[in-house]
């Protein structure tokens, strides 16, 4: 018997759902390498962040045997081990994450996990309902032909909507018959909101602003990688095998700090060709001489006007139940996460 990671069961569960097309079963040694040094499988299809079952190092896993995988205590898959490999995390941090900065929470979590990995066919699998609650491909693609939509736009996020979110939401709305809302909650660092303040947020938010019937909101439980450009890839395909034919990307896509160029990630999805169309936009603020929050590429004014959005300090407000800028962040929508963190707070204490 192995305990798996959640992160191991939320790709379990994409795996076998659709979510992760092309890729049917954790990655042996050939699909990891290619993807390393080519960001394609062996197959030559795009594919750009390591789908690994990582598993300690207890020495009694063969080839040809079958073996047990639970989470939590719980049985949720057995597997017909085919490979057993070791990873270099020093040849994985660099080509996924660009650094081995021990900062980077991308690095941290490859340090943590065991370089043992193993890859096999998958059967018996009974996910826990946290995961079967969520729709999977079929499910949203049901979903999408029901509304009649035909274009969709994707909105990938890890965080509750701000004024950027929404400037980027409504300019998409304008031109696709719907906006899937699609926040990653699955594993998040420490910092970011968790997965149930974003999508508490996300749910008054639309409820308030947005025509029902334009947007479909539902959470993807994977970890986020804040691999910049190689995830902005990864979470673009997502989306695709999700049955969305837009993909909404601004400044900095699933990037952290400052590891990679603001729009490495645009140019990563253009370059992929994975056939998703994408609405791109450059650094989203409110100007002052506006008067308005704007795209860069339409605002003529000195950045002094600027009130540049920042999801750290805007985090740092909510949790010392303090207001950020009104054009920042919505006031209700600020409201409903400092009542949400407070909750979180108390219910830590007792
Ligand atoms: S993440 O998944 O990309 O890490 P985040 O909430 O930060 O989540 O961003 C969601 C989407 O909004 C991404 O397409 C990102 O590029 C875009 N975005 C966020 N803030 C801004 C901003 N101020 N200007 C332009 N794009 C932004």
């Amino acid at each position: 018997m192995i305990e798996i990671s959640r992160k191991n069961l939320m790709d379990l569960f994409q795996i076998t759902a659709g979510g992760y097309e092309p890729i049917h079963k954790f990655m042996g040694s050939g699909d990891i390498e290619s993807v390393l040094k080519y960001s394609m499988l062996d197959t030559g299809e795009t594919w750009t962040i390591p789908i690994t079952l990582n598993v300690p190092e207890i020495p009694y896993i063969r080839a040809g045997e079958t073996v047990c995988l639970h989470y939590s205590g719980s049985h949720v898959a057995d597997m017909e081990v085919e490979e057993i490999l070791h990873i270099d995390k020093g040849v994985y941090v660099l080509a996924i994450y660009a650094t081995d900065s021990p900062d980077h929470p991308g690095v941290m979590d490859t340090m943590r996990e065991s370089a043992k990995c193993i890859t096999g066919k998958i059967s018996r699998i009974k996910f826990p309902d946290f995961l079967n609650m969520n729709p999977d491909p079929h499910e949203t693609k049901r979903v999408f032909r029901e509304l009649g939509w035909r274009t969709i736009a994707a909105f990938q996020t890890r965080n509750p909507p701000h004024r950027a979110h929404e400037f980027m939401q409504r300019r998409a709305m304008e031109t696709v018959d719907g906006l899937f809302i699609n926040p990653v909650t699955g594993d998040l660092k420490n910092d970011d909101f968790s997965g149930t303040e974003i999508m508490k947020a996300y749910s008054y938010f639309i409820s308030k602003y947005y025509p029902s019937w334009k947007v479909f909101l539902s959470p993807l439980m994977i970890a986020m990688r804040y691999a910049g450009p190689r995830a902005a890839v990864f979470l673009a395909q997502i989306r695709k095998n999700y049955g969305c034919t837009h993909f909404i990307v601004g400044r900095d896509m699933a990037g952290v700090g400052k590891y990679y160029d603001p729009y490495a990630a645009q140019k990563a999805i253009e370059e992929a060709g994975i056939g998703i169309e994408l609405i791109k936009f450059q650094e989203v603020f409110f100007c002052r001489m506006c008067s308005e929050t704007v795209d860069s590429r339409s605002c003529a004014h000195d950045e002094i006007y600027r009130t540049v959005l920042s999801m750290s300090s805007i985090r740092n407000s909510l949790k010392l139940g303090m207001f950020p800028p009104r054009q920042s962040m919505r006031r209700d929508v600020a409201e409903k996460l400092i009542e949400e963190l407070a909750t979180q707070k108390n219910s830590d204490i007792l």
